[in-house]
């Protein structure tokens, strides 16, 4: 199946309604062997009481779980890209394991913080395993990294692990603290990527952004340009990550920053990326975004075709246009096709 076949199959989807996942094909010069797989995110399941959840939330993921299985071709795996839960409790974590469990496929998981910071991840590892890991499928080596995690001091200030995830869970919180990978990960990530030819296509994945977009909502982890640093040496890097709930694309020398949509709800952007420089680094792309109060934009579904490392994306938005983001021929760097000299102003945000 060529790229334009499985576009013309998936097109066939996406016109009966919105799809809130992604399908990220890898595909390399010189490699026959591509393939796919479906990225979804951030559902936020939210208990109620006893059986009850928020509606929402839980028919976002039914919806996601139902579109990946539609898939034709059908993905390899599957990776959840962290939040599964709101306040994560075991009764949330479960109850959206139980919805994900329908998912036809191996399914690879990335902590979010909202299913970390009420016990430590205790829960989530009980029922998934291991935090960080790595893997390699088809000549790709695939890496999986806990990004959400903070120092110490902050994480046992707290007289109670809801005290603790009520900080963390909300934006523009002064008393949140900024997640990092940790020195931890990183020597073990040295460690795993010492084995692997830095010709190896690199593929990452974090719940957190592995660059600096914006602090005040954890748009952000504080030892990106150490991650970084350790994914330098490769010819080809990708990184794919959740949290953000919008869509984003970055280019940092040769890694490429994709975020995925999430199942529940779409976040603005803020204005400060506009207003407060001080605030944030030069972004080296301008980002966009097709409908910023429409609640279920950025709850779409998005191709990503990766070739020769540079990944062309088409978001499909419900009731909103199809959005392009291709690698610009002579800057290599992802430009939003239709958007990038019509940018829309940026959302006041109080
Ligand atoms: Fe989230
Ligand atoms: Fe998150």
């Amino acid at each position: 199946m060529d790229r334009r076949n499985f576009i013309k199959k998936a097109g066939l989807l996406t016109a009966a309604s919105a799809l809130p996942m992604s399908v990220i094909e890898l595909s390399y010069a010189n490699t026959t062997d591509n393939f796919s797989f479906a990225f979804v995110s951030d559902s936020h399941i939210q208990q109620i009481k006893g059986s009850q959840f928020v509606r929402n939330w839980d028919r976002g993921l039914i919806r996601a779980v139902a579109e990946v299985n539609l898939l034709d071709p059908k993905p390899d795996f599957i990776v959840y890209g962290g939040d599964i839960a709101q306040i994560g409790t075991a009764a949330e974590i479960d109850h959206g394991l139980d919805l994900l469990s329908n998912l036809n496929g191996m399914t690879h998981f990335v902590m979010g913080e909202h299913d970390y910071y009420l016990d430590l991840g205790e829960h989530w590892s009980k029922r998934l395993g291991p935090q960080y890991y790595s893997f390699d499928h088809k000549g790709v080596h695939f890496v999986v990294l806990n990004s959400i995690l903070t120092d110490d001091h902050w994480t046992h200030k707290w007289s109670s692990g809801e005290e603790r995830m009520g900080v963390m869970a909300g934006l523009d919180d002064p008393r949140g603290s900024p997640f990092m990978v940790g020195e931890t990960q990183r020597a073990w990530l040295a460690q795993d990527l010492a084995k692997i030819d830095t010709a190896t296509p690199l593929v990452v994945f974090s719940h957190s952004p592995l660059q600096k977009i914006f602090k005040n909502w954890n748009f952000w982890t504080d030892d990106a340009e150490l991650v970084q640093d350790l994914l330098k040496p490769f010819d080809n890097v990708n990184v794919f990550y959740g949290h953000v709930h919008q869509i984003q694309y970055n280019q940092i020398g040769n890694i490429r920053f994709h975020s995925a949509m999430a199942t529940a709800w779409p976040w603005p952007y803020p204005r400060s990326y506009a207003q407060a420089p001080s605030h944030m680094p030069k972004l080296t792309v301008p980002m966009n975004r097709a409908d910023p109060f429409f609640e279920r934009d950025a709850t779409g579904w998005q191709f990503i075709d990766i070739h020769s490392g540079k990944a062309d994306i088409d978001y499909y938005l419900p009731q909103n246009k199809r959005r392009h983001i291709k690698a610009n021929e002579f800057t290599s760097q992802p430009e939003d096709v239709d958007y990038q000299d019509k940018q829309t102003a940026a959302q006041k945000h109080y």
